[in-house]
C-alpha cells in the first residue's frame, strides 16, 4: 500500500479522525467534439463554493451512518439525485495533510462509480435544478475534456485549474488505472500542465 493510504478496516479503526467520501461518476460516450475529436468518457468533476474543482461527496460520520451511506446522502443533496453507493466501489482511503496542528485529521475516501451515459445526463439535470446545494456550495457540474487538442486544449489545461486536497491525483490516478486515457497522452498532458 502506498505511503499514505490506509485499508478501510484501519480508516474506521482511527479514533477522533474526520472521515469525507467522494465518487467520481463516469460513461462511456461515443459523442464527438466538432464531429471529430471523440470524447471518449465522460467524467463528472463539480465547481465547489471555494473556486475548486472536487468531486461530489462531502463529510460523513461513520458513527451515525456507514461511508456509503453517507456518500449516498451527499449526493443526494450534492446532485439532487439518489445514487445508492456499495462497498465495491471503494478504491482508496488516505490522510489528508493536517489543515492546521490543532485540526482533526480527515481521512477521504474515494469510490468510482461507471455508469451509462444517459444516466450521467441525467445526474447532470438535476444537479443543476432540483439539488439541494446548487448555486451555494456546488456551483455546478463540469466535464473532464480527456483529449488534446492542436495547441495543447484539453486535458493539460484542465489540469492547470486549482484542485481541493488530492482530487486532483485522484483524477490522473483514476484515468490511468481504467485506461480513460493512454499513458502517454496523460504523460504528455501532465507535463504540458502548469502544476
Ligand atoms: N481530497 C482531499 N480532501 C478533500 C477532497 C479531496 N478530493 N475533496 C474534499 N476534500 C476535503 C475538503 O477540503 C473538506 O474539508 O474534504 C472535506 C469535506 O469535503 P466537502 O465535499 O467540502 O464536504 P461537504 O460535507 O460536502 O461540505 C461541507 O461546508 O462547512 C463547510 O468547509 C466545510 O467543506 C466543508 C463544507
Ligand atoms: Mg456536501
Ligand atoms: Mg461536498
Amino acid at each position: 500500500m502506498a505511503s499514505g493510504q490506509l485499508s478501510r478496516v484501519e480508516a474506521l479503526a482511527c479514533s477522533g479522525c474526520r472521515h469525507a467520501c467522494h465518487v467520481m461518476l463516469y460513461a462511456d460516450t461515443k459523442s464527438q467534439l466538432f464531429g471529430k475529436i471523440p470524447i471518449r468518457h465522460i467524467i463528472l468533476m463539480q465547481m465547489r463554493f471555494d473556486g475548486l474543482l472536487g468531486f461530489p461527496g462531502g463529510l460523513v460520520n461513520p458513527a451515525e451512518e456507514t461511508l456509503e451511506a453517507g456518500l449516498s446522502r451527499e449526493l443526494s443533496e450534492e446532485l439532487g439525485v439518489a445514487l445508492p453507493m456499495s462497498v465495491e466501489d471503494h478504491v482508496v482511503s488516505c490522510h489528508a495533510p493536517a489543515s492546521s496542528p490543532s485540526s482533526s485529521r480527515l481521512i477521504t475516501h474515494f469510490y468510482v462509480k461507471k455508469m451509462e451515459e444517459e444516466q450521467i445526463r441525467e445526474v447532470e439535470r438535476a444537479a443543476a435544478s432540483t439539488a439541494t446545494d446548487h448555486g451555494q456550495e456546488v456551483l455546478g457540474m463540469v466535464r473532464v475534456p480527456l483529449y488534446t487538442m492542436k495547441g495543447g486544449g484539453g486535458l493539460a489545461s484542465f489540469l492547470s485549474h486549482s484542485f481541493i486536497g488530492n482530487a486532483r491525483s485522484q483524477l490522473v490516478d483514476s484515468l490511468l488505472r481504467l485506461n480513460l486515457v493512454a499513458p502517454e497522452e496523460l504523460h504528455k498532458a501532465l507535463v504540458h500542465s502548469v502544476k
